[in-house]
């Protein structure tokens, strides 16, 4: 439903601006999306996930002499400890993977002696912790749903080979591994959308940054915000054939179903990521011979043309980064926990910032219940 909200209240905080921020905006004019200046076009096209966590937590990208800093540290901090490999392997494998990722941060916290630490400096080794642990987190959950023992991560490889690696065992090659990539700099960071605004609510209070992740986790997890990647999956196994994808979509927008990774609060004329996100998916369609693959892939474009045909509605990068993971052979519930392991840069980034020039995030209500009344004798 478009929001439609009583004079001087807005319903979601569609169009208020409540902060200023230095870290990245939707240039509308050019409809781009820039961090710290730069666009992430040509971010995605020329620079490593690496340079791109360093550009949004430092300011500026790296030189060669910082990256390869930057690199030794991260390497050297990926392994999980006995108590965390033990504790997370303790947990139902009915739950979602997002549970697994939300209390591993809420466990780092614990076991951090310097959690309450909220210099900039503590900031940035918390946030470089959890960029090298998170996805030993991920990978070793994915694994044990298959009954696997976990792959320890290997200091040897870069970040996103690595984490091929640490689920598979082998590193795919390096189209996969640049399509990978590319999806976790589009992902980075993407101003006040809900996740980040709910980890800047948490620090304005000025709680901790494992509290304002763990909370930012949970927000991700929503279908509405992260969790329609994983949905956009879902949704094309139950179509199942491109012949049925525009009587499926007549019939789900006739039942007000929301159709999973189309639609953006903020663009209105189609998400500026997407077109770099579904160039890497058609790369890694066309080096595929395999029916299924041509199957997913007619049918991906057929529901894109039917939604613009019947809503004039864009997708957004959710659409092609589903099909893409599935592709890359990351199991469905896995989709939105590589969200988090990209969007930590920006999370992270905007927690630091709140702090600088902080005010307690508190709006008010306009009150819509019983007026005040006595309490029944
Ligand atoms: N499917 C069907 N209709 C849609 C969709 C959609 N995905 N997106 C928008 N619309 C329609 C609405 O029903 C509404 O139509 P109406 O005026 O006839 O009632 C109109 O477009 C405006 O939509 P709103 O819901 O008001 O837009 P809002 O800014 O609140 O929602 C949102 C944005 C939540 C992303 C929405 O587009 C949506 O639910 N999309 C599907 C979930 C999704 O893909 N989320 C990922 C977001 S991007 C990210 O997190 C990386």
């Amino acid at each position: 439903m478009t929001l439609t909200s009583p004079p001087g209240i807005h319903r979601g905080l569609a169009g208020v601006v409540v902060d200023t921020t230095e870290i990245s905006t939707v240039v509308e004019d050019t409809n781009s999306l820039t961090y710290r200046g730069y666009p992430v076009q040509e971010l995605a096209a020329h620079r490593s996930f690496e340079e791109v966590a360093h550009l949004l937590w430092y300011g500026e990208l790296p030189d060669p002499g910082q990256l390869r800093d930057f690199r030794a540290r991260e390497r050297a901090l990926r392994p999980l400890d006995r108590t965390t490999t033990e504790l997370l392997a303790r947990l139902p494998e009915t739950c979602h993977p997002m549970d697994v990722l939300r209390t591993a941060v809420s466990l780092f916290g614990a076991e951090d002696p310097a959690e309450e630490d909220a210099s900039p400096a503590a900031h940035r080794i918390k946030s470089l912790n959890l960029l090298a642990k998170l996805p030993t987190v991920v990978a070793a959950d994915q694994r044990r749903r298959h009954g696997l023992p976990p792959i320890p991560p290997d200091a040897g490889l870069g970040w996103a080979e690595n984490v091929f690696h640490m689920c598979t065992g082998s590193v795919p090659e390096p189209e996969v591994v640049r399509c990978f990539e590319i999806s976790m700099v589009l992902y980075a960071e993407h101003s006040f959308n809900a996740s980040t605004f709910t980890a800047r609510v948490v620090t304005s209070t000025l709680s901790d940054l494992y509290s304002a992740v763990t909370a930012a986790i949970g927000a991700l997890k929503g279908p509405l915000h992260g969790g329609a990647n994983e949905a956009v999956m879902h949704m094309l196994e139950e179509i199942g054939d491109p012949d049925r994808a525009a009587g499926w979509l007549d019939a789900a927008l006739a039942d007000r179903r929301k159709i999973m990774g189309f639609g953006h609060r903020v663009y209105r004329h189609g998400d500026s990521r997407v077109p770099i996100m579904q160039d890497a998916l058609d790369r890694l369609v066309a080096r595929s011979g395999d029916p299924d693959t041509v199957r997913l892939a007619a049918l991906h474009a057929a529901l894109r043309r039917a939604m613009l045909e019947r809503k004039g509605i864009h997708p957004n990068l959710d659409y092609p980064a589903g099909l893409a993971y599935h592709l890359m052979g990351f199991d469905t519930p896995a989709f939105t926990p590589l969200f988090v392991l990209s969007r930590i840069t920006g999370w992270t980034a905007h927690i630091t910032e709140q702090l600088a020039h902080n005010a307690l995030i508190r709006p008010l209500a306009s009150y819509a219940g019983p007026a005040q009344r006595p309490l029944p004798a």
